[in-house]
């Protein structure tokens, strides 16, 4: 390594964790008391869209239903939220990545 400071930056990412993504920047959500995002008007559509492809039934955890998504809110916070982890090979906005922490902030109701 030519740059011994490319080596020290490679070195705390990967102890960091060895594939958890980049950071997006959006702090910690919380749920807002006038929330009106629910599984029916706003969950459902956007986990089709961006995971159901893979998470339906082949890719653990599966999150076809709402109780499915309500079981991993920690971890679909952690993936696709705080970091850009997931969804896999698609694109998301932090705008939409901030929508769907509030909606799971909430509980995912
Ligand atoms: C193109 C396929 C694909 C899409 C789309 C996708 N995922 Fe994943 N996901 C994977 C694969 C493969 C893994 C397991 C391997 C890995 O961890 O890299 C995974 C792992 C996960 C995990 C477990 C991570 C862990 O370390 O425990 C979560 C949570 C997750 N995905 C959530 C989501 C959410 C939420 C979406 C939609 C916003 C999504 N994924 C979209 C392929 C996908």
């Amino acid at each position: 390594m030519r740059n011994p400071w490319l080596g020290l930056l490679f070195l705390s990412a990967m102890g960091a964790c060895a594939s958890s993504g980049s950071s997006t920047g959006i702090e910690l959500v919380t749920c807002a008391t006038d929330s009106t995002l629910t599984y029916e008007n706003y969950g459902a559509a956007f986990i089709s869209t961006n995971c159901l492809s893979c998470h339906r039934s082949n890719e653990s955890p599966t999150l076809a239903t709402q109780a499915a998504v309500q079981a991993n809110v920690e971890n679909i916070l952690d993936t696709t939220v705080y970091t850009d982890y997931m969804p896999d090979g698609r694109s998301l906005t932090n705008a939409q990545r901030e929508e769907l922490g509030a909606w799971l902030a909430c509980g995912a109701p």
